[in-house]
């Protein structure tokens, strides 16, 4: 049989008032999806890609650092806030300031498990107040004119799943979107994504359109959500990381094109390159610690990605960490390593 992958492939994508260039979007990474990040995975054109989250009340009384974490150039267009937070008086607020500051669209932030954002009912704490997440997004959807979206869990625990009354709620709060994580918030990143629940929010919204999230590292898993949940648009998360091109990878395959090898050395450009966006954003000091986080992603699919990491995680200075990168060899047989799982250990760091 014959199967029709195009259909999957949407471009351009309506997303609300606006058109986005597919329906491939990269996902919030806390700690991961900064300037230098954007700026490698913009020049592959995903159909959205997204900031950090950043705190509602920290955006309203004017925090240095959350505009700092916004940062973007003209590149990376088309771009997607995200709010966290559950105060339904500041929310409209926070969502007109990312709006004055040029972002295409706004997300209502739904599903971060740590405990500090959960405890005052923000993130996935949401999900135990979904009339409040209905709330939430009719705030945001009065005060701004770009489409809004939100991002949810499949629900707080296995016994209260409830993905499928949220999409309903924000449908009827006017949201453009909802993307479904499939795991839930006790979950946090263990387990397998269960895409079940992402089919059940497909079933029963109507003009919302629903995007799948969770476990797409590649071309082929992004194809098997399109065809099992049958959702309009995928974000793609940790498969991002080391791997910016992926949304090429994802269109060629839906578009029926071969996928293009990457070999060793054209990971070790792309590391190089982050590198050098990372000196041109941040202090030497700075770069230094984020290349320890960045370097091993690139390397995470050859065998030799333990002995990287651990030099790198002792480089002091840019020289030193230039050096590791233009000079880090493996041995040929080594080289396609398939054994490697893709960490999640950058949770940690926010998410
Ligand atoms: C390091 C890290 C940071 C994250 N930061 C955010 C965030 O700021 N906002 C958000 O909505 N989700 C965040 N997430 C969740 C991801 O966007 C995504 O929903 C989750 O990783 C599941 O997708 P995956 O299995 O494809 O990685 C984060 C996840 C990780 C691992």
């Amino acid at each position: 049989m014959i199967m029709n992958k195009k259909k999957y492939l949407t471009t351009p994508f309506q997303l609300g008032n606006i058109e986005l260039p597919n329906n491939i979007f990269y996902a919030p990474l806390a700690g991961c999806s900064d300037f230098p990040f954007r700026k490698m995975s913009s020049s592959y054109r995903p159909g959205l890609i997204f900031c950090e989250m950043v705190k509602m009340d920290a955006l309203i009384r004017h925090d240095r650092g959350t505009f700092h974490i916004l940062d973007y150039d003209r590149s990376m267009h088309p771009i997607g806030g995200q709010l966290c937070g559950s105060n339904p008086k500041i929310a409209g607020d926070a969502a007109r300031i990312l709006q004055d500051l040029g972002f295409d669209t706004i997300d209502l932030n739904c599903g971060c498990p740590v405990d500090k954002i959960t405890k005052d009912g923000s993130g996935s704490g949401l999900l135990k107040n979904p009339q409040l997440i209905g709330e939430l997004i009719c705030n945001i959807k009065a005060a701004v004119k770009i489409p809004v979206t939100v991002k949810i869990r499949a629900g707080w625990d296995e016994k209260s799943i409830n993905a499928p009354e949220i999409t309903k709620i924000a449908e009827a709060a006017g949201a453009d979107a909802i993307c479904i994580h499939g795991r839930t918030r006790m979950q946090a990143y263990k387990g397998p994504a269960n895409w079940d629940y992402i089919k059940a929010c497909v079933e029963v919204a109507k003009s919302i359109k629903v995007i799948g999230n969770g476990d797409i590292f590649d071309a082929d898993s992004a194809l098997r959500m399109f065809e099992y949940t049958g959702c309009d648009a995928v974000l793609v998360s940790r498969g991002t990381l080391g791997q910016p091109w992926i949304v090429e990878d994802i269109i060629r395959l839906l578009s029926g094109e071969p996928p293009i090898e990457r070999s060793f050395e054209h990971n070790r450009q792309a590391l190089y390159n982050h590198f050098l966006h990372t000196i041109g954003y941040q202090t030497p000091k700075k770069v230094a610690i984020d290349m320890r986080r960045v370097g091993c992603w690139y390397f995470k699919k050859c065998a030799a990605s333990r002995s990287f990491r651990e030099k790198i995680s002792k480089a002091e200075n840019l020289e030193i960490v230039k050096n590791l990168i233009l000079d880090f060899h493996i041995p040929e047989a080594t080289e396609a390593s398939p054994e490697v799982e893709v960490s999640d250990e950058c949770a940690e760091c926010n998410g």
